[in-house]
């Protein structure tokens, strides 16, 4: 799909090492190819599978106009379905999680099963096509827990991302893991100002002192370098193997990833307020090398993991102006809250973050609706975010 020619005129007004031109965020054209260039084209994280544990287990999620369900059937496959019903096109699935034995449509009644086939039509003719008239599936892969859906009838290749996960998410026991607790901050902004200020972390050390204090991430290239040097030293002597992998590129039509490790300041063990441990140990962490794995996966998923939880990031477009964050947090699947962690302590560094953030990055959207907004220069520090614009443009040239 050729880019229309506003998102044309637009990519032609873009300077290198300078922030996005105003009409990336306020111009619906570059909303709608988004959506098609983005996020109907490449993998999305949705979730981890402890959140459909049992066959009829289900969760809806919404990108844009379309809303997925995902839900386990009774031969234990997670499928994702899009919640579109085959009669008239209402929206079967109303609830925003849940457990069922069937989907009914609330216009007519039509019913689907949990493997999305039809399962009855009122009143329909003998000789109407049941069969043809399942609700449509798309691809879902699960992936050492985590949930990944594509909308695409051809996907981006995943392989080589799925091999990163196994070994990058393996080492973390993911496979294992449960989701404890969700967040869903709705955002007055457009959502790739949400992902730019994922991205980068020079706005860490102002806006984030909490996570500052914990993280070395927000410090220059040398200082980190030799952090994280340290923080490899003790994963090693743990006998762990992480696969990290920096591969941003969808040159050859392959899904983006950039998996790495970086440090924590010396004696943190974990993001908590006071860097101690808040959860029992997972999988191949027999204790705490001081590090944290930070995976950025195609236009919108973040995954985050410590040695005893982890945080999956979603960014969600609603609208041109409008997006979701939804943050999950994941233990290890045998720990329970008040025994094994305190729900407070486990969620705290990343509400307080993400309640920051919402701020930051609504202040910002207010700012580039403003005729005066200039884009302005990037800094070092914010190499990512440049690597990020860059895939960014070329997917959507
Ligand atoms: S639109 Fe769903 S049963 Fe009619
Ligand atoms: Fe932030």
């Amino acid at each position: 799909m050729p880019a229309p020619p506003e998102v044309a005129a637009l990519l032609a007004a873009q300077q290198k090492g300078m922030a996005l031109v105003r009409g990336f965020y306020a111009d619906p054209a570059v909303y709608a190819h988004d959506m098609e260039r983005l996020f109907l084209r490449h993998w999305l994280c949705v979730g981890h599978a402890s959140q459909v544990a049992k066959a009829g287990d289900f969760f809806t999620t919404t990108y844009g106009e379309e809303t997925v369900i995902i839900v386990r059937g009774k031969d234990g496959v997670i499928r994702a379905l899009l919640n579109v019903c085959r009669h008239r096109g209402a929206e079967v699935c109303t609830a925003k999680a849940g457990h069922t034995t069937l989907f009914a449509c609330p216009y007519h009644g039509w019913t689907y099963a949990l493997d999305g086939s039809l399962d009855s039509a009122r009143h329909m003719p003998a000789e109407f096509d049941r069969a043809g008239h399942g609700l449509r599936q798309i691809h879902c892969r699960e992936v050492e827990g985590a949930l990944f859906i594509n909308f695409a009838a051809e996907p981006v290749a995943f392989g080589h991302v799925e091999a990163t996960l196994h070994g990058a998410l393996g080492a973390y026991g993911w496979a294992d893991a449960k989701v404890v607790h969700a967040e869903t901050y709705p955002l007055d902004a457009n959502w790739k100002l949400a992902v730019e200020n994922y991205v980068e972390c020079y706005h860490c050390s102002p806006s984030h002192p909490e996570y500052s204090k914990l993280h070395a991430l927000e410090q220059p290239a040398p200082r980190i370098a030799k952090l994280n040097a340290a923080m490899e030293a003790r994963t090693r002597a743990l006998g762990v193997e992480v696969a990290t992998l920096t591969h941003w590129s969808s040159a050859k039509g392959e899904e983006a990833i950039d998996c790495f490790r970086y440090a924590l300041y010396d004696g943190v063990q974990t993001g908590s307020p006071d860097g101690s441990p808040v959860a029992p140990l997972m999988g191949k962490f027999t204790g705490y090398d001081g590090g944290v794995t930070s995976i950025h996966l195609g236009p919108a998923s973040f995954l985050v993991s410590y040695p005893d939880h982890g945080v999956i990031y979603r960014f969600m477009p609603r609208g041109l102006d409008t997006c979701d964050m939804e943050l999950l947090w994941l233990v290890r699947g045998d720990a329970e809250a008040g025994r094994d962690f305190d729900m407070e302590k486990l969620t705290w560094l990343w509400r307080i973050t993400s309640e920051a953030d919402k701020r930051i990055i609504e202040h910002t959207a207010r700012g580039v609706r403003s005729r005066f907004y200039e884009p302005g220069p990037l800094a070092p520090m914010e190499a990512n975010e440049q690597r990020y614009l860059d895939w960014y443009l070329a997917e959507i040239a």
